[in-house]
């Protein structure tokens, strides 16, 4: 028994996918025409699983922020905040971040993965509880374990499991986290915050929720489920990416509690790792700009998240609970979801293939995401191919 032989599994796992066809890791986008639209072995693909939700990839004053960053303060920053020093900038986005949650604190990581890991760790240790949602990202488990806290899972969007849980815990409920995404990343579906919120005053907890996949879509002012459902101070902390509908790469967190300041001291996944680069943080701000005074580009992507949904519920389609930007395709089985999404790359149309066991219910689904950037046209597209998929 060698070190290595344990990759036995991944490689049946790889041929499994080649035998199906392409094996989606290997997909290249070879030419980036738009926010909507890559070319992929010689044919032009319409992109419908990016998460680009508000399309501002190829927004002309992000990349000039961008490009103006690049060339005043260089590549990148070559270090952690904590050795190195910080830019300006890391200071403005989270003075500006703080700002639009109208929350008081803000903290920027290098990745939304790292922004998990590095508030959870920080704020649970030995003796603590998380009640983590069965649905979470795995990277708000990763964080949780990190932690060293004991995790429960509580069944997802369930609320009597999440009260029977903390009934349960008795005395320890006032050192529980509860830990849930506002929309979910794979169904599309929404965590009941309000109900959340009603729990965990009950109770005495405490609540993060990850805004990754809401930022931008949810809300008057787009800050995510927490603020469409009117609970957004209730929250102690919000979690979200810059890699969505921010289109650039980062994370962060934002919190009414003084304590997130000190996490900057013993939070090993933001002081281990160097800070986001000057490029990154000036797009991503300018993104952010964007959200906040754009509030069409919001009701773009719901007319677009209507268009797809019913066009796919109206083919007869298993999908997702609820209208959203994220629909998601339940397929019969893993077999069948390989064969399909292999031809709909062969037609033309790039969507994610979410197979278990990282899948609600262990269930195979093909998973798109829809873009403000995406016109009427390309989603009638995505519609029809989706129907030669039945003949
Ligand atoms: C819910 C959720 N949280 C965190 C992340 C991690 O974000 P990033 O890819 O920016 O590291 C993701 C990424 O897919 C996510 O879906």
């Amino acid at each position: 028994m060698s070190l290595l032989d344990k990759f036995a599994v991944a490689e049946q796992l790889k041929s499994g996918l080649v035998k199906a066809g392409k094996d989606p890791t290997s997909v290249v986008f070879d030419i980036i025409n738009s926010a909507t639209e890559a070319v992929v072995e010689g044919r032009t693909t319409i992109l419908a699983g990016t998460n680009n939700y508000l399309g501002l990839t190829f927004d002309p004053d992000c990349i000039a922020a961008g490009v103006a960053a690049l060339k005043s303060q260089g590549t990148g920053t070559t270090g952690s905040r904590m050795a190195n020093g910080s830019y300006a900038a890391h200071g403005a986005l989270e003075a500006e971040i703080a700002d639009f949650f109208q929350c008081g604190h803000a903290m920027v990581f290098s990745t939304g993965y790292a922004a998990n890991l590095g508030v959870l760790s920080a704020l649970l240790g030995k003796g603590d509880v998380v009640l983590l949602d069965s649905d979470a990202h795995a990277s708000l488990y990763d964080g949780c374990r990190m932690s060293g806290a004991d995790i429960f899972r509580f069944k997802h969007n369930d609320m009597q499991s999440l009260e029977r849980r903390l009934e349960r815990l008795k005395d320890r409920a006032s050192r529980c986290l509860i830990v849930v995404e506002g929309m979910y990343s794979v169904l599309g579906d929404n965590a009941p915050l309000d109900e959340i919120v009603a729990l965990k005053q009950r109770f005495g907890a405490s609540l993060l929720v990850d805004e990754a996949h809401s930022l931008g879509v949810y809300g008057e002012r787009g800050c995510g489920v927490a603020e469409a459902l009117g609970v957004l101070e209730q929250v102690d902390f919000i979690v979200g990416t810059f890699s969505k509908s921010l289109g650039a790469m980062g994370g962060f967190c934002a919190s009414k509690h003084d304590v997130l300041g000190l996490f900057r001291y013993v939070s090993r996944p933001f002081m281990f790792t160097a800070s986001p680069s000057p490029a990154v943080m000036a797009t991503t701000h300018e993104a952010l700009r964007q959200l906040r005074t754009r509030p069409e580009l919001r009701k773009t992507l719901w007319s677009n998240a209507r268009q797809l949904y019913k066009g796919l519920q109206d083919l007869g389609l298993d999908l997702g609970p609820q209208i959203s930007p994220v629909v998601a395709v339940r397929c019969k089985d893993r077999q069948s979801a390989l064969s399909k999404w292999n031809k709909l790359l062969e037609a033309g149309i790039y969507v994610n293939m979410m197979l278990p066991p990282a899948t609600p219910g262990g269930a195979s689904f093909l998973r798109c995401s829809i873009s403000a950037a995406h016109t009427p046209e390309q989603i009638e597209t995505i519609i029809a191919r989706f129907k030669e998929l039945q003949s």
